[in-house]
């Protein structure tokens, strides 16, 4: 098949956006191209400011780029929903319903019968290690343990594309190693095409095939690298040498283009 007939799972071609602030228009995303296969795990970098949560937003279909367009699976976003599932920096749950409802939630959304969405809620419960609080409400669980219902609930509608925006940055280092282990596990599992946004250089290569670094004054992609090792990878990975060579590579491409925002 021919590299012009391909289909990927995720295209941005020229997309910008522009936002209309008070002092004027501000551009923060200039002329964004991407091509992302199916069951890839993106890690996004870059410093703050640079448009990563914008160009997830715009991903996400949850508002349109000012030019250009995204395409998942060939059909131009036009909006959120169909095949998407989002998990934000904060977990949004739904406090009145239970972990087995917040996660069973989005599939009587879809029309999925009751017992068929109780047997899927029960099984991505159970991947994220939450059993004994499937009966629990967000209210008496931990930072870390609302995140992983988060991420049972965007694992139990089956999207195709999965949207993370720095889901682990408020948690302690020790949930988060959990977290991103408990990931790896479910995405080693049942594949997905994931988009995840953080700003810790060690856990984009720890997860990632590969890693999209973006600079700032405005956002663009500045360079996007393979992260070859190999799966299963854990936490062990990250003792390996293979492992803090390509941290330490990574660091300092990141680390110039935070310096550069400073000045
Ligand atoms: N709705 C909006 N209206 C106006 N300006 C916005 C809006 N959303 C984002 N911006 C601006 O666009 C730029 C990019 O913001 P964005 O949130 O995408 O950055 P980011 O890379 O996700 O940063 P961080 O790492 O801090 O989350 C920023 O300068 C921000 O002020
Ligand atoms: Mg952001």
């Amino acid at each position: 098949m021919g590299e012009e007939n391909k289909t990927y799972e995720i295209v941005v071609s020229g997309v910008t956006k522009r936002f209309e602030k008070k002092e004027g228009s501000f551009l923060a995303l200039d002329e964004v191209n991407l091509k992302i296969d199916k069951n890839e795990f993106i890690c996004v970098v870059g410093p703050s400011g640079c448009g990563k949560t914008t160009l997830m937003n715009i991903i996400a279909g949850l508002y349109p780029p000012s030019t250009g367009t995204v395409k998942v699976r060939g059909e131009v976003v036009t909006g959120p929903g169909k095949g998407k599932g989002v998990v934000f920096q904060q977990y949004a749950l739904y406090p009145w319903l239970t972990v087995e409802k917040n996660v069973a939630f989005g599939l009587k959304m879809k029309g999925v019968g009751k017992e068929e969405r109780e047997e899927i809620a029960r099984k991505y419960i159970h991947i994220v290690g939450l059993d004994k609080f499937a009966k629990s409400y967000p209210k008496e669980l931990s930072g870390g343990m609302k995140q992983r219902v988060a991420i049972a609930r965007a694992y139990a509608t089956n999207p195709e594309v999965l949207l993370m925006d720095e889901p682990f940055g408020a948690l302690d280092a020790q949930t988060r190693a959990q977290l991103q282990e408990n990931l790896l596990n479910t995405w080693q599992q049942e594949k997905k095409t994931c988009f995840f946004i953080t700003h810790d250089v060690e856990e984009a290569v720890l997860l990632s095939t590969k890693i999209i670094i973006m600079s700032a004054g405005p956002g663009h992609v500045r360079e996007i690298i393979d992260v070859g090792l190999g799966y299963p990878r854990n936490q062990e990975t990250k003792l390996t040498p293979e492992f803090n060579e390509l941290k330490n590579e990574l660091w300092n491409k990141v680390y110039k283009e935070y310096l550069e925002q400073e000045k």
